[in-house]
């Protein structure tokens, strides 16, 4: 397959769900995501699934709450090829689309990454929740002790885009 391939973006259906599971518990050690001391189960929530000829190199899942969106997961298979900015850009207009005002989602301290990501794409700092890992390694003790890059897992930061 030619590197050169466009990124291609399709709503997650059925026949996701397999590598949806098997994504998660490889890259967030299970299907279940805390946020804000709340217990989500990303395995049946909508999403987009990023594609490169035949091939699947992406995942976002999402939940609508409201006027509300909040980003549950975002995972790049092959980083720097546009497949995370096309995940982002989709749900974002699929927010938009269901009337929703706001797109948000939780990262932690340690990825410099993401946070550099999403700062470059329009979303803001909104919120600090100071050792909310503590409590999130109580209904799920596989959140390790420590993040990307050595740094101690300990924060939750919120990042907001209004849309
Ligand atoms: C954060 C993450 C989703 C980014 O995904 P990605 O697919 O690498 O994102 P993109 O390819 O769209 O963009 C990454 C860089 O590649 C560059 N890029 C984008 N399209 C490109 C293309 N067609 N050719 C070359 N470079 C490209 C961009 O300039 C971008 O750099 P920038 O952020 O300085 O602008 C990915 O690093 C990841 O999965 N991280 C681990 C999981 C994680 O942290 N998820 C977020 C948790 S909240």
């Amino acid at each position: 397959m030619s590197g050169s391939q466009a990124v291609i973006i399709r709503p997650l259906g059925d026949a996701d769900r397999d590598w949806v599971l098997q994504l998660m518990q490889e890259h967030w050690g299970s299907v279940r995501v805390i946020t804000r001391g709340v217990v989500y189960d990303v395995s049946a929530m909508p999403g987009f699934v990023a594609w490169r000829g035949d091939e699947r190199i992406g995942l976002l899942t999402y939940r609508i709450a409201g006027d509300e969106c909040e980003i549950m997961s975002l995972n790049s298979l092959v980083e720097g090829v546009g497949a995370g900015s096309a995940l982002l850009a989709a749900v974002q207009e699929a927010a938009r689309a269901t009337g929703c005002r706001r797109v948000w989602l939780i990262t932690t301290n340690d990825n410099l990454h993401a946070l550099g990501f999403y700062q470059r794409r329009g979303y803001h700092l909104s919120a600090l929740y100071p050792n909310a890992l503590e409590r999130s390694r109580q209904l799920k003790p596989q959140i390790p002790l420590v993040g990307f890059g050595g740094i101690p897992l300990r924060d939750e930061i919120e990042l907001e885009i209004l849309i």
